[in-house]
């Protein structure tokens, strides 16, 4: 094909799909079938293949992904995303439209949307094409996830209609119902561990790696948001109806209302669509309409002072407790789970629910056969929220709370001053040895990502692993030829999992690569109880080597800021028991890393160009300590605010002063938690 005939034609098949797009996804009124659809898509591909100097960043053929993307680039929100103060009650909403009268000098009209349950995200277009997405991250800055956001194809890659050059837009990416149920279906078949909801499902989709994947997750995205300088919308509902006109998909289910009893009818409206919606919300959002009236009213800190969202109570149901039972997780932490009458709640058919800890349970004071009220929320586990005492005959026996380990008989232990219970036989215990292999191979420990999906498991049956150092010991004659069928115990579905050469090699080379994995993350994956990613960084480079940490006394630990008593305890248990020192032994003479590398003290540039002002007494640095933190990191210090400062780093007892000058100069005041974000890698 001549190569002008060729431009023409992917323009105009550009073109034609990118209204297909519309018709089907934001219009839900398609006038062609699928597979004319998928004809005109294919002829695309194949001419872009042809002629790859005509194809655009962002032609709908990027639609079914193809891009892979190691790690997601963090960016800077231009504009921060903050997020809703939330109420569950009436007289709260009231309170709202109140404090906005006052804030206006009379009246105020709203606009009332579904609060959607899913991910919050920011598009970028930079003179009709979408140039950046990027998720809400800690609010200032999110990770850049294009590739994938370009495969949601109710999201528009190029605006034809008349757009302002360069505009922000907020939305919510979901999953509707039926590709959430598709996807869990596919999980079951595949001996896969399933999403407990679509918010989840939507979540772990955006962070896919291969956008190909993406594409196949069916994700949509509802937009309620436009941002950029001089606008020429004087309410929000003028807005809404112009990015309607510019393609994105706003929906149908907005009202703007005169008065707070409009909006208390939007509220019970929305109560009972819920039930019949084909997507999950958790409420409704109620915004000021007029932008001169939402400037008046401002931001605090963390929400806009214009908005609320109301958020509908949790589902609850009453069925019969018929059992508590045990689970034995990986730190030998015992939980008490409910065995329940299965019963409906929220769309699914609950048969276990989360029962925390014994303090919990006795609180409830459950007895056997008792009356109980389940409840889901946007939550992932279904909780017993209380017990219908009176329904409970005069002999019911009570519930007690197991005293020895439900897996392998040990007397559980208290820690002091907490309420769980834990098995104090770390090394011996099956589920915790699962747990710990599975904890040390995973993706913030050793990050061994051949071993998941129910090999360790397979090696821990065949006896060829009994703790984590005996990975290092495994040859390619362990491995190959292993295999083990393995039914999931929810579906009784049955998969295999077997090593032939390709996996073996997969495998061993993944467990090579694993002795590069810094100390600080080698210290985390051991798996001592209590000790967490953040503090197991902080004490890898406290101690500098695993030596000066194994022999620091009690008192020597408790003196480290954001160590207390409970974690310097579990520190020196962990070290006294010689199973562990063997194990330790052993991983060094494999070669893991147990000291900080000298070029790994964090220095980045990632702060180059922000100056910082610190004030406040912090939880986990001294003063000096969160500054060099910053100038490793390329920021500046400052000692006072002032216009040009941006960022103040609050800790506690900062004085009002200074938070009140950053919220009249719109200086974000973050904590130090917010700072470590800003600066993870
Ligand atoms: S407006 C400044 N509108 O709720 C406020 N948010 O709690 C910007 N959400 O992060 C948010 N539906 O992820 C807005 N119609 C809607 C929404 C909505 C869902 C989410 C959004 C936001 C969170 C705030």
């Amino acid at each position: 094909m001549e190569k002008e005939v060729a431009r023409k034609r992917i323009q105009e098949l550009t073109r034609i799909i990118n209204d297909h797009n519309y018709r089907y996804y934001v219009l839900a009124q398609p006038t062609i079938s699928d597979q004319e659809y998928d004809t005109l898509l294919e002829e695309l591909v194949a001419l872009e293949i042809a002629f790859p100097e005509f194809r655009s960043k962002n032609s709908p053929s990027q639609r079914v992904g193809g891009q892979v993307t190691k790690k997601f680039p963090t960016v800077l929100h231009k504009y921060p995303m903050l997020s809703l103060s939330n109420t569950y009650s009436r007289d709260e909403v009231s309170g709202f439209d109140q404090r906005v009268k006052k804030a206006v000098g009379g009246y105020a009209d709203y606009v009332c949307e579904l609060k959607y349950d899913g991910l919050a995200i920011s598009l970028l277009y930079e003179n009709g094409e979408l140039t950046r997405a990027a998720t809400r991250g800690d609010g200032i800055q999110g990770d850049e996830i294009t590739a994938n956001i370009k495969t949601i194809r109710s999201i528009p890659l190029t605006i034809t209609n008349q757009a302002p050059g360069i505009f922000e837009v907020r939305g919510e990416v979901f999953m509707p119902h039926n590709s959430f149920l598709k996807l869990n279906q596919e999980k079951k078949e595949k001996g896969e561990l399933l999403f407990a909801n679509p918010r989840n499902a939507a979540a772990g989709s955006l962070k896919l790696q291969d956008s190909s994947v993406v594409a196949q997750r069916h994700l949509d995205c509802y937009i309620y948001n436009i941002l950029g300088d001089d606008l020429p919308y004087q309410t929000h509902w003028e807005s809404l109806q112009a990015l309607k006109e510019m393609g994105f998909k706003v929906s149908d289910d907005i009202r703007q209302c005169e008065d707070i009893e409009a909006v208390f009818r939007f509220l019970e409206e929305g109560e009972r669509k819920r039930k019949t919606l084909p997507f999950d919300i958790d409420g409704v959002v109620v915004k000021v309409n007029r932008y001169v009236h939402q400037e008046k009213l401002g931001y605090t800190a963390k929400f806009p002072r214009w908005a609320i969202a109301y958020k509908y109570k949790a589902e609850r149901a009453a069925t019969t407790l018929l059992d508590v039972g045990f689970q034995v997780g990986r730190t030998g932490a015992v939980t008490p789970v409910a065995i329940l009458e299965p019963v409906a709640v929220a769309g699914s058919t609950v048969k276990r629910a989360s029962l925390y800890n014994e303090d919990k349970m006795y609180e409830l004071d459950l007895h056997y056969n008792d009356v109980v009220f389940v409840e889901k929320g946007g939550d992932v586990i279904p909780k017993v929220v209380d017990a219908d005492r009176s329904k409970r005959p005069a002999d019911a026996k009570k519930i007690r709370f197991v005293s020895d380990c439900p897996e392998c008989g040990s007397s559980l232990k208290k820690d002091h001053g907490l309420s769980v219970h834990y098995c104090p036989n770390s090394l011996d215990c099956a589920p915790q040895i699962q747990g710990k292999i599975d904890h040390f191979v995973s993706r913030g420990a050793m990050d061994i990502d051949s071993l998941g999906m129910g090999k360790t498991e397979l090696l821990l049956s065949k006896g060829k692993i009994s703790n984590i150092a005996d990975l290092y010991d495994l040859t390619f004659n362990d491995l190959i030829g292993l295999e083990k069928t393995i039914t999931d115990p929810a579906t009784n579905k049955t998969r295999t999992v077997r090593f032939r050469e390709k996996t073996t090699n997969n495998i061993l080379s993944a467990i090579e690569d694993s002795k590069k994995v810094p100390f600080e993350r080698v210290l985390y994956a051991l798996g001592i109880r209590h000790l967490g990613e953040t503090m197991a960084k902080k004490l890898a480079r406290h101690f500098g080597n695993i030596d000066r940490m194994q022999h620091a006394s009690f008192e020597e630990l408790i003196a480290i800021h954001g160590v207390g008593d409970v974690m310097a305890h579990s520190i020196r248990h962990y070290f006294d028991n010689p199973g562990n020192q063997q194990i330790i032994k052993r991983l060094k003479d494999a070669g893991l890393s147990f000291s900080v590398e000298s070029h790994e003290k964090p220095s980045t540039s990632l702060l180059e160009g922000k100056s910082f002002v610190v004030s406040g007494v912090f939880a986990n640095y001294s003063r000096p300590e969160i500054k060099s933190l910053i100038q490793d990191h390329g920021g500046e210090i400052k000692s006072s605010i002032s216009a040009k400062t941006d960022y103040l780093v609050a800790g506690e007892n900062m004085g009002p002063e200074k938070r009140k000058k950053a919220m009249e100069l719109n200086i974000p005041v973050i904590t130090e938690e917010e700072l470590e974000r800003l600066i993870k890698e």
